[in-house]
C-alpha cells in the first residue's frame, strides 16, 4: 500500500493552483440525473471521490465521457436502474446525493444506507424526513433506503433541526422538479450549497435565497443540460495555506474562492500571519516567525469549518501558547491527536476540546492516517516535524486532495509517494 514520506524543515515557497472542490463537485454530479439532456461539468478535481461518483452514474446506465482536463459529460438519457449499491455506498458516505434526483425525477430509488464513519455516526435522518414531507414513502430493507412517488413530489416547508451539508443539498436538488413551492429552513449556508444552487439554476431550476438559512424553491416540470465550472476548494485552499503558517513560509494559491474562507483567514492572520488576497488569489506570509496559538471552535458556514479543525491542531502543535480546540459538528474528530501525540505534539482531549500546548518542534515517526482531514493535519505536521515522516494509508488523503505530492512538492516540500 502506498505511503507518503515527508521530511520536514522546509520552509515553504511558490504558487498552487486550488483544484475544483470535491464538496461542490459530488452534489453536482448528482444534479445531473435531474436532466435528460446532455450535460457537461468542469474543473471536477482528480480524485477518488469524483470517480467513486462517475461509477456510481455510470452503473445506473448514464453515458459518462471524461476528458484529459477533468470536463464531464454526462447523458443520463441511458439511466436503466435507479440504485446505489453497498459497495460504492460504503467507500463514500457522499452516494445519498443521488437519493433526491432520483426520487424527484424517477419517482424511485434504492440507496444503500450509509452506515457509521470514523468520524461519528453520521446519520441521514433529516434527508429522509424532508423526502417524507415531499410526499415520498420511504422504507428501509435490507439495508437499503427505498423510496417512491407516485407522480411528482410535492413541494413543502421543511425545517432542519440541525444543520446539514448533504441533508440541504439533496432536498433543494428533489424540491426543483418537485410540484410547487418548497421551502428550506434553516438550511446550511455553505459555499458548496450555493454552487450547487448556481448549477440547478443554469440547468432551469426556479431558487432564491440559497447562502442564506431560507431556500425557496419553486418547483419546473424539466431541467435543461447545461455547462457548469465546480467552484475552487476552500478546504484544499486553507490546507496551502496553513502549511505556509505552520513552516514560516510563504505561499500563494491562485484560481481560488477568496471570499468563502473569510474564518480561516482571520485566525491566519491571529497566528500571526501576513495574510494579502486579490480577486481570485490568496497569499499568506508568515516571514519565518513561529505561529501563535488560536483558539478555533467549529460550527456551520460562515463560522470556522470543522474540515479546517485538524489543520489548526496541527498548527497550535507547534505555536507559541496553549489554544483550545472545539469540535462542534462531529463526535469523534479527533482521531489525528493519537498520531500527532506520537510525533511529540501535546494534546489533551476531553470530549470535544482539544487543549493543544504548543512545542518549539515536532519529530517525525510512522503515523497513520484516519480519515481524511486527519490526514492533512499529519502531512503539514510532517512538514515541520525534525526528520522523516511516513504516512500510511494515504488512501484518505487521495479522496480529498489532488495530487498532493506534486502540489507540495512544487512549494520546496520533500514528499514523496513510496511504496514501504
Ligand atoms: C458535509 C461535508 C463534510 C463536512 C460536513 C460539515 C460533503 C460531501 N461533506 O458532510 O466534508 O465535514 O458537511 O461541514 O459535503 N446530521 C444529522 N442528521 C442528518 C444529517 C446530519 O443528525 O440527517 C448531523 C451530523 O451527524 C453532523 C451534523 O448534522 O453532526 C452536520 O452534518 P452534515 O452537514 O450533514 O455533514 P455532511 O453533509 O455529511
Amino acid at each position: 500500500m502506498d505511503k507518503l514520506l515527508i521530511t520536514g524543515g522546509t520552509r515553504l515557497n511558490g504558487v498552487v493552483r486550488a483544484s475544483g472542490a470535491k464538496n461542490a463537485a459530488l452534489p453536482i454530479l448528482a444534479a445531473t440525473l435531474l436532466t435528460k439532456e446532455l450535460i457537461t461539468i468542469k474543473n471536477l478535481p482528480h480524485l477518488h471521490d469524483i470517480t467513486t461518483m462517475l461509477e456510481l452514474l455510470g452503473s445506473m446506465g448514464c453515458g459518462v465521457v471524461v476528458d484529459e482536463k477533468m470536463s464531464v459529460q454526462l447523458d443520463v438519457s441511458t439511466l436503466n436502474n435507479c440504485e446505489a449499491p453497498y459497495e460504492l455506498v460504503k467507500t463514500m458516505r457522499a452516494s445519498i446525493l443521488v437519493l433526491g434526483p432520483l426520487v424527484s425525477h424517477f419517482g424511485r430509488a434504492v440507496v444503500s444506507l450509509p452506515g457509521g464513519c470514523a468520524i461519528g455516526s453520521r446519520p441521514v435522518d433529516l434527508h429522509l424526513r424532508g423526502l417524507e414531507a415531499m410526499g415520498a414513502i420511504i422504507s428501509v430493507e435490507g439495508g437499503d433506503i427505498v423510496a417512491s412517488v407516485d407522480g411528482r413530489l410535492k413541494g413543502a416547508r421543511i425545517f432542519f433541526d440541525k444543520v446539514t451539508v448533504t441533508g440541504t443539498e439533496n432536498l433543494l436538488m428533489a424540491a426543483t422538479l418537485a410540484e410547487g413551492q418548497t421551502v428550506l429552513e434553516n438550511a446550511a449556508r455553505e459555499p458548496e450549497v450555493v454552487d450547487l444552487a448556481e448549477c440547478l439554476i443554469a440547468m432551469g431550476a426556479k431558487i432564491t435565497g440559497h447562502g442564506t438559512d431560507t431556500i425557496v424553491i419553486d418547483g419546473v416540470e424539466a431541467l435543461h443540460g447545461t455547462s457548469y465550472p465546480v467552484m475552487p476548494d476552500r478546504i484544499e485552499t486553507g490546507t496551502f495555506l496553513v502549511a505556509a503558517a505552520i513552516t514560516g513560509g510563504k505561499v500563494r494559491v491562485i484560481d481560488t474562492d477568496v471570499k468563502s474562507l473569510e474564518a480561516v483567514l482571520s485566525k491566519l492572520e491571529e497566528a500571526g500571519a501576513k495574510v494579502t488576497c486579490g480577486d481570485s488569489w490568496i497569499e499568506v506570509d508568515m516571514e519565518g516567525r513561529r505561529p501563535k496559538a488560536v483558539n478555533i471552535s467549529t460550527a456551520p458556514y460562515p463560522a470556522f469549518p470543522t474540515d479546517m479543525q485538524a489543520q489548526f491542531v496541527a498548527l497550535n502543535s507547534v505555536a507559541d501558547g496553549v489554544a483550545r480546540v472545539i469540535e462542534n459538528i462531529f463526535e469523534n474528530r479527533f482521531m489525528h491527536v493519537d498520531e500527532m501525540l506520537r510525533m511529540g505534539a501535546d494534546i489533551e482531549v476531553s470530549g470535544n476540546t482539544a487543549i493543544v500546548r504548543g512545542r518549539t518542534s515536532l519529530k517525525g515517526a510512522p503515523v497513520m492516517a484516519t480519515d481524511l482531514r486527519a490526514s492533512a493535519s499529519l502531512v503539514l505536521s510532517a512538514l515541520v516535524a525534525e526528520g522523516d515522516t511516513k504516512i500510511d494509508r494515504i488512501y484518505h488523503i487521495d479522496r480529498g486532495y489532488e495530487c498532493i505530492e506534486e502540489k507540495f512538492g512544487s512549494l520546496g516540500a520533500k514528499i514523496s509517494r513510496v511504496l514501504n
